[in-house]
């Protein structure tokens, strides 16, 4: 008779964004002359790039050539776009990455759900709450934590996010062995600066864990004392991996192009205390489960380190924040506090009323889609989520559906 992993019988019913699809698909099947606005899920509206589609464009006529063909590439993607990310995200911030220490990947969302595997199952994890619910289900399907229990999986040093300590978590009490952090904080929106970073490695270095450290709205930073990368902090090269992501910095969550870089100088231990290289542990992994990321899509990625590349992925970014200054101004006027949107395009708010409750009366009465904070977690109950992710058109007319649902 064969038996599933019992783990999978631990988790909630659906994954978060699945849930909402679910509960929007359902609604707009009752109701379907009703025309909704989607300010859940963070998935951008703009078309690529101009320079990544003629990246694109040429790569895809070059597969068109016996000459120019290319079957498996390297699993660890193209020195071609490994190089560009090396010098343009992190020598030139003075992040010191070497380009072999880069993985290509195909989205953030696989390689932070990944990453764990190579830890032992009784690895203690320290997880923020509210998160993105990808760092906490994949450990629940890997056996690390008990059974959900009030709220809460059992065997997690959860990290509260909270109004009163400004959405940035102290560190744990309990020595933590890995450690996810996500700056700009998906789904809060704020930001860590230098010495906040550095009392995390600090604490990663005292306690030999590891940061997983999601990067993937760092190009929505707009002050330039922010750290875009935890290898600006002294000695993170020791202790931190980071994800970073071309899907909202660059508009690719269709096209899929991210990248995972582990230093060289990361080391975890095995039970007789020896260290061993997480590089090379986790280039055994991925090569040995995937074989890179398409060409075109590679070389696509790298045209947003071209001059014309970077300036149109910028524009992109640029008028997503004009959204989300809207929507903070728009909800901040009608009494609701809230955070993020200065260098997110995530506003996180409190909605003085069950996340659930507040989701459906937008979905009902102004027909807008936002995400429930309670879907990320214990602390998340009570807020919402809105993404800034659409026309200015529609970003303007869900102000007006909500200030009409929501005016006191
Ligand atoms: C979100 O809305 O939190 C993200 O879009 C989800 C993701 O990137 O997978």
């Amino acid at each position: 008779m064969i038996k599933i992993n019992g783990n999978y019988l631990k988790l909630q019913a659906s994954y978060l964004f699945s849930e909402i699809a679910g509960r929007v698909a359902a609604f707009q099947k009752a109701n379907p002359e009703k025309e909704m606005i989607k300010l859940g899920i963070g998935d951008v509206t703009r078309s690529l790039p101009g320079a990544c589609i003629s990246a694109f464009h040429s790569a895809v006529d070059e597969m068109a050539t016996d000459e120019a063909f290319r079957g498996y590439g390297p699993e660890q993607g193209y020195p071609f776009l490994r190089d560009k990310i090396a010098e343009i995200d992190f020598k030139s911030r003075g992040a010191e990455v070497s380009s072999d220490e880069i993985f290509i990947s195909d989205g953030a969302k696989c390689d932070t759900g990944n990453f764990q595997e190579i830890f032992s199952t009784d690895t203690k994890i320290a997880i923020p709450d509210p998160v993105y619910p990808v760092y906490l289900d994949t450990n629940v399907m890997a056996g690390r934590t008990g059974i959900f229990n009030n709220g809460r999986y059992e065997n997690i040093i959860y990290l509260d996010s909270t109004m009163e300590n400004g959405f940035l978590p102290d560190l744990p009490e309990q020595p933590a062995d890995l450690i996810y952090l996500c700056f700009p904080n998906n789904p809060t929106g704020v930001v860590a600066n230098k010495a906040v970073l550095k009392s995390w490695v600090d604490y990663a270095r005292e306690n030999r864990s590891i940061i997983l450290f999601d990067a993937a709205y760092e190009a929505f930073i707009t002050d330039d004392n922010i750290p875009h990368s935890i290898y600006e902090i002294e000695g993170a090269r020791e202790v931190a991996v980071e994800f970073r992501s071309f899907s909202k910095s660059a508009g690719f969550t269709g096209t899929r192009c991210a990248f995972t870089v582990v230093p060289k100088d990361c080391m975890a231990y095995d039970t007789g205390g020896n260290s061993h290289s997480l590089h090379a542990l986790w280039n055994r992994r991925h090569s040995t489960k995937f074989n890179g990321v398409s060409y075109p899509v590679q070389r696509a990625a790298e045209a947003v380190y071209s001059e014309e590349g970077s300036r149109q992925a910028k524009d992109l970014v640029d008028f997503y924040m004009k959204n989300a200054a809207i929507i903070k101004e728009e909800i901040s006027n009608l009494g609701y506090k809230c955070a993020g949107g200065d260098h997110s395009p995530y506003i996180w708010i409190w909605g003085e009323m069950d996340s659930w409750d507040f989701f459906d009366l937008l979905l009902n009465r102004a027909g807008v889609v936002c995400t429930p904070g309670a879907g990320f977690g214990a602390c998340g109950k009570g807020f919402i989520r809105i993404s800034a992710f659409n026309s200015l058109e529609n970003v303007k007319n869900a102000m007006s559906r909500i200030k009409t649902t929501l005016m006191k």
